[in-house]
């Protein structure tokens, strides 16, 4: 047993194991002269400290030394298996050149793509584990993290591969999705080869395998024009419902197309992005059980003036989730605080309907809302501690990092300067 004792704030963010909507975006729960106990993997209790301390003299103490506790964040989009960087992009953009046209330059994915396709196994490995270690350190122990850098067979096999290994690696908890719809890639755009083609070894060949040695929990498309239409997206999903996968969608990122819709229509875990997203999008995922995942660093990053209508969706009753979208593309942050950050100051959210939606709500758009993202007795033990009074700093000290440990299971994940007593 372990006992976590002396935070100045626990913020719980109790309530049912399911997505928040509305009003109940911003209940963080905020407790004070509580403690946290923890019985193995799971919490045991959270209740008055001297009376946990009395009723369990033996167990371990954590010494949150006057801190802020809270569920370890949960970031539900990412493509954190990527090769080199692609800062040279940057400048492109800043020099007036669109994330598209650079795509249909062969640049973007297809750049991701020629490079992972070089790499092995291991590197793969190698490279995502100091990644996912700079993750952890901002206080997230949930991280879903997607293929679709390969987009062969033996490719997309070998980044879901790495995937389960740094999952066995790592304390942190991950959550595998495949992308092998990411692009069409570029062998697939001739005469002899087309994205009919590369369709087919979706459906036919690539989901099978991945199914068959049970890689991931979800399927992923970038539904989008220029990219996969929507029928397109529509025939990869319902494929990959029917081999017995959950369903995300990259929806309305950057033209709407109907994503959101087909997203909700499917029974979608999540549709994310969303920044061009239409009325009728709204309306569908507010009437579904379909999070719409939020992603403002990829719009700041790639020098959007748009973002997402958070506040449309909210009050229309759809249940957001903000993630980082880690990618070597359009969100090189590894920084999940500075998420927080953009959903206040640009999505104009609360600090506290930002805590929930990066817990309780990211938590629900990989469907793990039921044990994952609360401090609350039967849950999980995955926990932040941070240098902070009150959780309305989290958003405020932008781009600092005040996480200073995590727990996943109950098991330390990422510690930095902990004195624990
Ligand atoms: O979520 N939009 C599609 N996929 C990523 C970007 C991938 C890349 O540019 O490498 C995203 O933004
Ligand atoms: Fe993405």
């Amino acid at each position: 047993m372990i006992l976590f004792v002396n935070a100045r704030q626990v913020v719980t963010c109790a309530g049912p194991g399911a997505a928040r909507r509305g009003l109940a975006l911003a209940d963080v729960g905020v407790r004070s002269d509580v403690a946290v106990l923890v019985d193995g993997e799971r919490i045991a209790a959270v209740d008055a400290q001297h009376e946990l301390e009395q009723a369990h003299p033996g167990a371990t103490r954590v010494d949150c030394g006057g801190r802020l506790l809270t569920p370890g964040l949960v970031d539900s989009h990412t493509h954190a298996i990527f090769g080199r960087a692609r800062y040279e992009e940057q400048e492109l953009r800043a020099a007036g050149h669109d994330y598209m046209e650079i795509a249909r330059r062969g640049g973007g994915i297809h750049s991701s793509v020629r490079d992972l396709r070089a790499r092995d196994e291991d590197e793969l490995v190698s490279l995502a584990l100091p990644r996912l270690r700079a993750i952890a350190s901002h206080g997230t122990t949930t991280v879903e993290v997607k293929s679709g850098y390969g987009l062969t067979v033996d490719d997309e096999l070998k980044t879901l591969r790495a995937i389960r290994r740094l999952g066995e690696l790592l304390p942190l908890r991950l959550v595998p999705t495949w992308l092998g719809a990411h692009e069409i890639p570029l062998e697939y755009r001739t005469a002899e080869r087309t994205r009919e083609d590369y369709l087919r070894l979706l459906v036919d060949e690539m989901l099978p395998r991945v199914a068959a040695d049970g890689l991931a929990r979800f399927a992923d498309v970038f539904c989008e024009p220029g990219v996969y239409t929507v029928e397109e997206s529509r025939r990869v999903l319902t494929a990959a419902r029917g081999a017995g996968l959950g369903l995300r969608l990259h929806a309305d990122e950057l033209r709407p197309s109907g994503g959101a819709e087909l997203a909700a229509s499917l029974g979608a875990a999540s549709a994310d992005h969303l920044a061009a997203i239409s009325d009728a999008g709204v309306a569908a995922l507010a009437a579904s059980d379909t999070v719409a995942t939020l992603l403002p660093g990829t719009m700041l990053f790639l020098g959007k003036a748009t973002q997402a209508p958070a506040r449309r969706l909210v009050e229309a009753g759809a249940a957001i989730a903000l993630a980082s979208d880690f990618n070597p593309g359009t969100s090189p942050t590894v920084n999940f605080p500075l998420v927080l950050t953009l959903a206040v100051s640009q999505l104009r959210l609360s600090a506290a309907e930002a805590l929930v939606a990066a817990t309780v709500n990211g938590a629900a758009g990989l469907r793990l809302a039921d044990r994952v993202g609360q401090i609350a007795p039967g849950f999980d033990a995955d926990l932040a501690l941070w240098d902070a009074d009150d959780y309305r700093e989290l958003p405020y000290w932008y781009g600092d990092r005040r996480c200073r440990g995590t727990w996943v299971r109950g098991k330390p994940c990422h510690q930095y300067e902990l004195g624990l007593s």
